[in-house]
């Protein structure tokens, strides 16, 4: 327990940058921060290596060429296309450039990548990828096997304890502290072991803290994938960014989630029908099973809505890989033969995979520009950064991901832009050397959050809830109300029941006299995140009338350029709002929206 202690006599630590989440995100800027001797601290909630970046399974993509003619170019085609043309081009231009380099740079730090005969680093095909701006299939994605987040994110921790990197393991970060100018001067963190706080003063915070796909019941993600740095800035009036769109991976376990990697069809395995049909064959002629995600997944929805799903109550597809052979799926797939034999039983050398589309990734999340710093619209502008903080990965939409992600380009999105963020912070702090000072009343605020759920109830047992049950509902409410179709009934029906579970958390109470009194409390900061996740995710879909990636909308069901190629920004203070694409990348000419087919 132990959080009963005022402002003066909380525990204050004082860095250079305090990075919030300990993914790979976080573990590339703490890294190159660092090796530029500035005082570096990470906070996070589980032991580093149990971060979610652990179970990246396909791979990170970059124009290497090592398969396939490529460049980056064509890189950066495909990922507008794939977003939907959502997507801010300048961010877009800036990662498929970096991203060779962010490969060759994690070689040098020690990531084991598969290798091809010639010794060069194994590339697989995945989805959405093209030669020549649209052309034949490339194959774009650098793997370790089918474990290339492990690789990555073991290679990166190891790198920062050699750095001598800052660590606050087990560690959950409550709230920003932020000064009345805006400017957000660090956190104050809670010690899960013993209860205690911690105020951490930092001249620069960065948020690294993964995506938000514990929003639904079915989902690839990990327990601890809970919106906490989207719930954070929300709470610090920042608004979340286009959080209508939110991927569903087509090829989860049916009705479980894990993940079964994209890599599985990018090494040749292919979904089939209660009929036995190649169904991707009638969705996406040419591409087939490597049409993009939003694609494939709603494809498998539809079979299955059209009877033609497989299994008794026909609610899922099968994945095929027997063809490919017990030793292509033992050097290439191993992790997910052992997912297959461990929760299903079965061999995928030898029996088909039963999948359906699965929560995977949050696209939307807290606004940025291609340094890293978060941006909000000030007056009349679209964008001005926030002093003092940044974001970078899945809990960030910067946006290279529009409204559909790639394969392949989330571990890219998190290599390039941890790193950016980190070289901006460095030029940053070169200007704004000094700590500022924290006021008592700021840290007052927060650790009254932190007591909401100490102390005796003494209210009635019918109007307490449990966190377990409020998250429970929230997940299941999100699942029937914000999937891979939607439409204005059932967004709007979803809108009021979130509304509800909101208000329904003023009556979380937590059995104080329990010994894991801690971590409880940690899940009650979680679903606040998730709720805050929740009225930005539902509120944006129920008010985007289009088609467009992965929000589908069976009663808009076209894309509306005219009307919606802008991006959502929901806060608790303005609710929607909305600012737009930028379309102008960098150096070359822009690709104008196109119908997107595959
Ligand atoms: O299918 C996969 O291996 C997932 C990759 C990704 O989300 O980028």
């Amino acid at each position: 327990m132990g959080s009963d202690k005022s402002s003066t006599s909380i525990e204050r630590r004082q860095f250079d940058t305090l990075i919030i989440g300990a993914g790979g995100g976080g573990l590339r800027a703490s890294l190159q921060l660092a090796e530029a001797d500035l005082n570096v601290a990470v906070v996070s909630k589980v032991f580093p290596t149990r971060s979610h970046t652990v179970a990246a399974q396909g791979g990170m993509n970059a124009a290497l060429s090592n398969v396939s003619p490529d460049n980056w170019h064509w890189h950066m085609f495909d990922t507008v296309k794939g977003g939907d043309y959502l997507g801010d081009q300048d961010a877009i231009e800036y990662m498929c450039r970096a991203a060779p380099k962010a490969v060759y740079e994690l070689e040098h730090f020690g990531v084991p990548f598969s290798r091809l005969d010639n010794g060069k680093i194994y590339q697989r095909a995945f989805g959405g990828q093209s030669q020549n701006f649209g052309g034949d299939q490339a194959s774009r994605t650098c793997a370790a096997a089918d474990r290339t987040g492990h690789a990555i994110l073991h290679s990166l921790y190891q790198q920062n304890i050699r750095a001598k990197t800052h660590f606050f393991d087990e560690y959950f970060a409550v709230d920003l502290l932020k000064d009345d100018t805006g400017r957000v001067l660090g956190a104050l963190v809670f010690n899960i072991h013993d209860g205690s706080i911690v105020v951490i003063e930092a001249k620069t915070t960065l948020l690294a803290t993964g995506g938000a796909g514990q929003l639904f019941k079915t989902t690839t993600n990990a327990l601890i994938n809970t919106g906490d740095g989207m719930g954070m800035a929300m709470r610090a009036g920042i608004p979340l960014q286009d959080m209508e769109f939110f991927q569903f991976h087509p090829t989860g376990i049916a009705g479980r989630g894990m993940l079964i990697t994209e890599g599985a069809r990018g090494e040749g395995g292919y979904l089939v029908n209660s009929d036995g049909e190649r169904l991707m064959e009638r969705y996406a002629p040419k591409a087939k099973d490597l049409a993009s995600r939003d694609v494939v997944s709603r494809a498998i929805a539809i079979e299955v809505r059209e009877g033609r799903g497989c299994g008794p109550n026909k609610d899922h597809v099968m994945l095929k890989l027997e063809h490919l052979g017990e030793d292509v799926i033992q050097k290439r797939l191993p992790g997910i033969r052992q997912t297959c034999i461990t929760f299903l039983g079965i061999d995928p050398a030898e029996s088909p995979i039963p999948v359906f589309p699965t929560a995977h990734y949050t696209m939307g999340g807290i606004p940025t520009n291609h340094y890293g710093q978060v941006v909000i619209p000030v007056k009349d502008t679209p964008e001005e950064p926030v002093q003092g903080l940044y974001a970078a990965g899945e809990c960030a939409c910067v946006s290279v991901h529009g409204g559909n992600r790639l394969g392949g380009n989330s571990l890219l999105d998190i290599l390039v832009f941890g790193r950016a963020a980190a070289n901006h912070i460095i030029s940053y702090l070169k200007e704004n050397k000094y700590h500022r000072g924290i006021d008592d009343e700021i840290i007052d605020k927060i650790v009254t959050k932190v007591k909401r759920y100490d102390g005796t109830d003494n209210r009635s047992a019918d109007t307490v809830e449990t966190v377990a049950m409020l998250r429970a509902e929230l997940k299941q409410t999100m699942e029937s109300h914000c999937s891979v179709f939607r439409n204005k009934e059932i967004l709007k029906e979803g809108v009021d029941k979130v509304e509800q579970l909101v208000k329904r958390m003023e009556n979380v109470r937590i059995d104080d006299q329990s010994f894991t009194f801690n971590t409880a409390k940690v899940e009650a900061f979680e679903l606040e995140n998730l709720m805050a996740c929740a009225l930005a995710t539902i509120h944006s879909a129920y008010a985007r009338e289009e088609s467009r990636g992965a929000h589908s909308r069976t009663d808009y069901t076209e894309r509306d350029d005219k009307a919606w190629m802008r991006h959502s920004l929901y806060s608790f203070e303005n609710g929607l709002d909305y600012k737009p694409v930028r379309t102008k990348p960098l150096s070359v000419d822009s690709f104008p929206p196109k119908p997107r087919v595959y």
